[in-house]
């Protein structure tokens, strides 16, 4: 890797949304983060950007300290241009087409691993757009192809000439969906034949992925993690610093109790959400510290309950609840996690838990039981075959 290489959040639709993207700033503030992709149609956004697109660009410019780069997706790149001009070059310098959504629905768009079906297409799409949007505007994310990597070098000869500010190449093929191993050598083939910086994405879960990757590709400028922060939500402490996170039991329960707690006020009330972060009281980087995790629950719990509280033992819970939603985008997070964690975290148990309470029950009782007021969160192997369809 030439500089020192770009290391940022992946665009990940439902799940890095504001409520995720402040909560990461809060554990491990990465740097760079993609907005998971806006659908766009001729019909959508009518004449204007939705209000929980893109935030921190708009009613939260400056609020926050992380570059955002806003993902659209689209089979048409006249719908692309509309939208792109409700985004000038001063909220975002960068704007990102997808060419990698495996979905059906994108398909029969000719949208996201669509644009890739037919490379005459992609070819004159994406030549149009980086000639309206201007050099080092248009970032692309994609796939090697629909079927076969063997396409990838193809539609790869049709963006080399071009000005994109990024290619991130997601190692993968459609038809692959999110199974296997991302092919990080054709990622280095991209970032050799070409003068675009590119980025790779795909399977970094740590430290030793990502110095594998490092080696493997050693001309990319950069990589997204994706799952890899639902795995691990400190990830980018320990890719800074080569060490494992190592966390306080309760601090650790209060974090994720913050995140239950962002994706409420979110849903209930996005906007009083934007109004703490705007006033700056809500946003700032937690990491391991107790205290700042106690700050913010405090926040966090005023604004969902009217009523501030420490969940120091689940009873302070005993007469509040979490939105259906909310606990479900817990147990989300919570079924990635729960692989970096130690073994007695592991338990089906808690993924069975149907109810807030009970889980923050049962993860207190653990908490007591284990002993260890402090435990490491890392990438244990013995999980990846469940994250890489081979469970079966
Ligand atoms: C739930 C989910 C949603 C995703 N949504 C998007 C998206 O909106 N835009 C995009 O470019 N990629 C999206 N991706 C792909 C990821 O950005 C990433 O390329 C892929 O997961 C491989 O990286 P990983 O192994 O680090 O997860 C999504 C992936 C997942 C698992």
């Amino acid at each position: 890797m030439r500089h020192s290489p770009q290391i940022s959040v992946a665009p990940m639709e439902g799940v890095t949304t504001f409520p995720m993207r402040l909560w990461l700033q809060m554990t491990a503030q990465p740097r760079i983060m993609t907005s998971p992709f806006l659908r766009v149609t001729r019909a959508f956004p009518e004449d204007a950007l939705p209000d929980t697109f893109i935030p921190e660009l708009m009613q939260l410019r400056g609020a926050l300290p992380y570059e955002l780069i806003p993902q659209m997706i689209t089979g048409d790149p006249q719908q692309f241009l509309r939208v792109a001009e409700w985004i000038p070059p001063a909220i975002a310098p960068v704007i990102e087409l997808n060419c990698g959504c495996p979905s059906p629905n994108s398909m029969g768009q000719f949208a996201g691993s669509g644009m890739l079906r037919d490379p005459e297409f992609f070819a004159r799409s994406i030549e149009g757009l980086a000639a309206e949007l201007g050099p080092g505007r248009l970032a692309i994310k994609m796939r090697l192809g629909i079927e076969d990597d063997a396409e990838f070098p193809h539609l790869l000869e049709a963006l080399a000439p071009l000005p994109l500010a990024r290619l991130t190449v997601h190692a993968r093929t459609r038809a692959d969906g999110y199974r296997g191993q991302a092919r990080w050598t054709a990622v280095q083939h991209a970032a050799a034949h070409t003068t675009i910086p590119v980025h790779a994405s795909g399977d970094i879960w740590g430290w030793e992925s990502w110095q594998k990757l490092q080696a493997t590709a050693p001309d990319v400028q950069g990589a997204m993690i994706g799952r890899g922060l639902l795995r691990n939500p400190w990830i980018f402490t320990e890719l800074q610093t080569g060490q494992r996170t190592r966390i306080a039991g309760v601090t650790f329960i209060n974090a994720l109790f913050c995140y239950a707690l962002l994706q409420d006020i979110f849903l209930q009330d996005a906007g009083k959400l934007m109004q703490r972060v705007a006033k700056g009281r809500l946003g700032q980087t937690c990491g391991t510290d107790f205290a700042a995790w106690e700050k913010t629950t405090v926040e966090l719990t005023n604004l969902v309950y009217g009523v501030p509280f420490l969940l120091l033992q689940a009873d302070s819970f005993k007469h509040r609840s979490l939105s259906p939603v909310a606990f479900s985008r817990l147990r989300f997070l919570w079924s990635y996690l729960r692989s970096s964690l130690p073994e007695p975290f592991t338990t089906p148990a808690l993924m069975r838990c149907k109810q807030p309470l009970d889980f923050f029950q049962q993860l207190f009782a653990i908490v007591e039981e284990w002993g260890e007021s402090d435990w490491d969160i890392g990438h244990q192997e013995t999980w990846d075959a469940h994250f890489s369809g081979l469970r079966g």
